[in-house]
């Protein structure tokens, strides 16, 4: 049996999912249905020369079926082999009882040409299924500036998305708005003062640019007690649905949300708002529903919920605020009316919160309360997905010259004018025009450098801003990466043009440094599933650097167009076209837009 393209069957491509399956079937027939829940050991192999993957069950079985690994190993030896010589090559067992699994040479060759022959899944089937997922990223605050933090989580929750939906997710994307809360009292006052009113609205009054209009509304703030007084009175009618109030706040909301689409824009990142304003109306019910079960506690006025294990500086136990004393709700209450909402409303199956590693706190201890007041069923779970500071170059808070907060309007914009000259400067140097193309790929390289900069850290640790390390054309940057799918994608026209692929195309994968690339490229689902549990998109990044490396090497040393043999020839075409369509498919979960020529 084998033979290349039926035996790549769809069912095999998550190589270990599958082993591991076979494994515990095998383990099944040769020690009886007891041992079905016993866990597999299936992992990629440590060394090279163990194979691509070992199997440590055998060890771990000794005990429990009452004989030494090495008989183990050989038992399940002989039924594991009939159910995985598609795909791998005779199991060999090292040592006390290990089982060394290499994958067919066949097996990996068809593989390849699935790739080569659908360029956009690349063999790689939708889940059956489909999850309900839902991704609570960027999120920045009305009438605030927009960070760098929101920016992190911004490009960091797009791409979890984009990895959830073309994994066959159902994905819904959450823009958790800061557009409700005290801050509002001032921000309306403020328009009052400056004559805003329900019949005429804004008139002649401009906001211009909101953050200095709310440091305006913060100076009156803090330097007028009646200005207070007001404030406080706009909360509570702002609360209460009068008009006037709610028409105020909905010209702030309209100007914000104008300001941030046109940072969405440019990064290409799909939002769906719905903000804390949203949850309003439920989070009375969070406080019954609280009190009921009697999770509430009243603590100097206020009402908290204890969750066992948090204490703060003291030692005391840390009490999660839900409303103050003088009744207005929190950030905290809302969270938990989301949490409600988006279990028994939206059906979500998966939440994930993508915020600086500050909130950790806040999003466990909610998790522990909706858990504890029953209203997240087991099966669905909540993540935080944090992620380390922005720092500027010196490692310190990241600001302009001038010590103000960047605005990511202009930080984006900066990265395209750098891109830009960057590319002028080469072209000039080769005596080639700058063309309005140019200018386009300088738009994509520059935002490419700033959004792989960032998902290419593991999110965990700080990260330090540096436009010359993002743009630079050596190293796992964005440029490089663009440059290497222009290059092999260059590689594929030229030599693909007088060559038809096709699935029959045989692979031969007989140069170290053709099965090297080959090992990687089907490892691709894998990677995937692995980067959909882990949360970790620094592992597509690194995968891809790894790949353009093991291509060069490739490159190197087995000619393409001068290649031996025809069949060589339309082989390595294949190898060529599989390793640019794979860059592009990664690029692209990325949110990175490819070029053909740089
Ligand atoms: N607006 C918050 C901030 O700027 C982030 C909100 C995150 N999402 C949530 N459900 N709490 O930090």
């Amino acid at each position: 049996s084998g033979g290349s393209v039926d035996s790549a069957s769809l069912e095999t491509v998550y190589v270990q999912q599958w082993l591991e399956r076979k494994v515990t079937q095998a383990l099944c027939e040769a020690f009886g249905e007891e041992v079905k829940d016993v866990n597999p050991m299936v992992a990629i192999a440590s060394k090279p020369e163990f194979g691509d993957y070992q199997c440590n069950v055998a060890m771990s079985l000794s005990k429990k079926v009452g004989m030494k690994p090495r008989d183990v190993a050989d038992k399940l030896l002989q039924r594991l082999h009939p159910l995985l010589q598609d795909v791998f090559e005779q199991p060999e067992i090292a040592g006390p009882g290990f089982l060394n699994l290499r994958l067919r040479k066949d097996y990996i060759g068809g593989r390849i040409s699935r790739m080569t022959e659908d360029g956009e899944r690349l063999g790689i089937p939708k889940t059956g299924n489909p999850k309900r997922v839902i991704v609570d990223f960027s999120s920045p605050n009305i009438a605030k500036e927009m960070h760098v933090g929101h920016l992190r989580s911004t490009i960091i929750g797009d791409t979890l998305c984009r990895l959830e939906e073309f994994l066959g997710h159902d994905v819904l994307r959450l823009n958790h708005v800061g557009d409700w809360g005290t801050q509002f009292g001032m921000l309306i006052t403020y328009l009052r003062e400056k004559g805003f009113t329900a019949e005429k609205g804004l008139g002649d009054l401009q906001i211009g640019d909101l953050v200095n209009f709310y440091k305006q509304a913060k100076a009156r703030f803090d330097e007028d007690e009646a200005f207070q007084t007001a404030s406080r009175k706009e909360v509570v009618a702002l609360q209460a649905g009068d008009a006037t109030s709610l028409s105020g706040w909905s010209i702030l909301c309209e100007a914000s949300r104008k300001e941030f689409q046109v940072v969405y824009d440019m990064l290409n990142v799909r939002l769906e708002e719905r903000g804390e304003s949203f949850y309003n109306n439920m989070l009375s019910d969070v406080i019954s529903g609280l009190k009921e079960i009697e999770l509430l506690k009243e603590s100097e006025g206020a009402r908290v919920v204890y969750v066992d294990g948090y204490k703060n500086k003291d030692g005391d136990p840390m009490p999660f605020l839900v409303q103050k004393s003088d009744g207005g709700y929190l950030y905290s209450t809302t969270d938990l009316a989301a949490i409600r909402h988006r279990v028994q409303k939206e059906k979500a199956d998966r939440i994930l919160y993508v915020t600086d590693a500050g909130q950790s706190t806040h999003f466990d201890q909610a998790r522990c309360i909706a858990r504890q007041a029953g209203w997240v069923p087991s099966h669905v779970s909540l993540e935080h997905v944090p992620f380390g500071l922005v720092q500027g170059e010196d490692g310190k808070k990241f600001k302009t010259r001038s010590g103000d907060t960047v605005k990511l309007r202009d930080l984006l914009d900066e990265a395209i004018v750098r891109a830009s000259k960057d590319l002028r400067e080469r072209l000039e140097a080769d005596n080639k025009p700058f063309t309005e193309e140019t200018e386009r790929t300088a738009r994509i390289v520059g935002l490419a450098a700033v959004k792989y900069a960032d998902l290419s850290m593991n999110r965990e640790s700080n990260y330090r801003f540096s436009y010359d390390k993002m743009l630079a054309l050596s190293g796992n940057t964005a440029p490089y990466m663009l440059y290497a799918f222009a290059r092999i994608n260059g590689i594929r026209r030229k030599i693909g043009s007088e060559i038809k692929l096709d699935s029959s195309c045989k692979i031969i994968l007989d140069h170290p440094a053709e099965m090297f690339l080959a090992r990687h490229l089907v490892y691709l689902p894998e990677l995937l599933l692995d980067v959909e549990k882990s949360l970790y998109p620094h592992r597509l990044c690194e995968y891809i650097f790894e790949l353009s490396q093991r291509f060069n090497q490739f490159y190197e040393n087995c000619p393409v167009a001068n290649a031996p043999s025809e069949e060589e020839k339309k082989s390595r075409l294949a190898l060529c076209s599989a390793t640019a369509n794979t860059l592009q498919l990664v690029l692209n979960l990325l949110g990175i837009d490819t070029v053909e020529r740089l």
